[in-house]
């Protein structure tokens, strides 16, 4: 290529990373509005094959399925169990993970954690810090009462020098916190932009596949968009796991959104204290700690996060509407999904939601995605218009139906021994 050094002006969506050559009010591809920023980029060949040729990297050779070797026991097994769980049997070398989540989530110390433990078990760690210095690090470490010999500290942006400093000393493991702060000198558009953060990532991953040290990546989650989301990365990375919570409460869940090298839909459950993260290894006990039994409004329901079933908590508040538009509030649960049963509710079971404020809040802070938490939903909010409990014991499950009708949910067994263990003896909605 002729033109390597060409400066040219392109607009990549921050949210897929789709490029236009020119200023698009709606992306294609993601059909964000108003997602597309200016970048300026040399036109250097792109991707990973020629991060490997910047590299000198030998191409790779062909050979035959028979001869590849597959090492299970290669993984690096943590003592986190939850971690261990979400990442599919630990931590697999030469895999880049991104973790991404909303600022001030745990990210940092969740990391911190996670590289005292590999370097107290396996050997050196290298924590890159593009955002804090070592002395903030230090302090976060001492909070966290982890320390240790084999623990590598480096506040740098520069991801060539990271790379150098990555290529000779060759750890167990390196994270890089985060990959919205690193550059590369040769890619002119700023660090955070649609251009930066690919061609970081890419070159991560070609340095991951050759040296076969794991890396983890810290991704921003931003809403409004000044920079790239980590969705611009999911492509890129093996494994995308998101933090979540609210961040005044203290459950924190590790979500697997993509996983080469295990089950996505894996959760892990933690609690965000001062002393940093904790395991949360009986979450349904957790979630349930506080729960006012059978008080009118609230439903038990078992979800099923991948193979983990989970007693969570869904209240419900229904009241006269004051204005014109009544208002519909979710916590932990789809919108879409409570317009649906709430129009179901009224047309099948003729409740009158029609002029009432209707909340919803799965509590704990946990996220419900599957429709087999649509029963719970319903009878909270039946539960609150009728302004009468639930049986004490009761918990729900089933998918419903436009016409009314009750969908049978998958993993019953399972759900109804996780509800037995915790004393819970009746099940609404169940077809078996
Ligand atoms: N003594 C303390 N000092 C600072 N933070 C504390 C302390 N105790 C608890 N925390 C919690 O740690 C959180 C910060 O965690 P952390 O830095 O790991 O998050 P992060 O996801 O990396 O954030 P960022 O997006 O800013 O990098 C704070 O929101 C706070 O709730
Ligand atoms: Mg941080
Ligand atoms: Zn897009």
């Amino acid at each position: 290529m002729k033109t390597s050094n060409a400066r040219r002006t392109v607009f990549a969506c921050h949210e897929c990373g789709n490029q236009s050559t020119k200023w698009l009010g709606r992306c294609p591809e993601c059909g964000n509005w108003n997602s597309y920023l200016e970048e300026q980029t040399r036109s250097e060949p792109a991707g990973q094959a020629a991060a490997a040729r910047r590299l000198n990297l030998k191409p790779a050779q062909a050979l035959p399925l028979a001869q590849v070797r597959f090492a299970q026991t290669n993984r690096l097994r943590l003592a986190m169990r939850e971690l261990n769980q979400v990442l599919g049997g630990g931590i697999v070398p030469g895999s880049l993970v991104l973790v991404g989540g909303d600022p001030g989530i745990g990210k940092s110390t969740l990391l911190l954690q996670l590289a005292s433990e590999v370097a107290a078990t396996f050997g050196q760690v290298l924590y890159v810090s593009g955002e804090e210095s070592v002395q903030q690090l230090k302090l976060r470490a001492q909070r966290l009462g982890v320390e240790g010999d084999r623990l590598m500290v480096l506040a740098e942006n520069d991801l060539d020098a990271i790379i150098e400093q990555l290529e000779s000393s060759r750890p167990m493991l390196a994270v890089i916190d985060s990959i919205q702060t690193v550059f590369l000198g040769g890619v002119t558009s700023a660090p955070g932009s649609v251009s930066q953060v690919r061609e970081c990532a890419g070159r991560l991953m070609v340095l991951a596949k050759s040296s076969h040290v794991p890396i983890f990546l810290v991704g921003h989650v931003n809403k409004e968009g000044a920079i790239a989301g980590p969705r611009v990365l999911e492509h890129v990375v093996d494994t995308v796991l998101y933090l979540e919570g609210e961040r005044h409460q203290s459950f924190r869940i590790l979500r697997s959104q993509k996983n080469r090298f295990g089950s996505t839909d894996e959760i892990g459950v933690f609690e965000m204290r001062d002393s940093g993260m904790h395991e949360v290894n009986d979450p349904s006990r957790a979630f349930l700690q506080d729960r006012s039994l059978s008080q009118v409004g609230n439903v038990v329901h078992v979800a099923l996060e991948g193979s983990r079933p989970l007693l969570v908590e869904l209240q419900s508040l229904t009241t006269p509407s004051r204005f014109g538009a009544p208002r519909r509030s979710v916590n932990g649960i789809d919108l879409n999904r409570l317009h649906m049963l709430v129009a179901v509710l009224e047309r099948r079971a003729h409740l009158n939601l029609g002029e009432e404020d209707v909340f919803v809040n799965v509590a704990g802070g946990v996220r419900l995605t599957e429709p087999a938490a649509d029963l719970a939903v319903a009878l909270a909010m039946a539960s609150s218009v009728a302004d009468r409990a639930l049986p004490k014991g009761t918990i729900a499950m089933g998918e419903v139906g436009l016409a009314g009708e009750i969908r049978p949910v998958t993993g019953v067994p399972r759900r109804l021994a996780e509800a037995a263990r915790l004393g819970f003896g009746k099940a609404a909605g169940i077809q078996i």
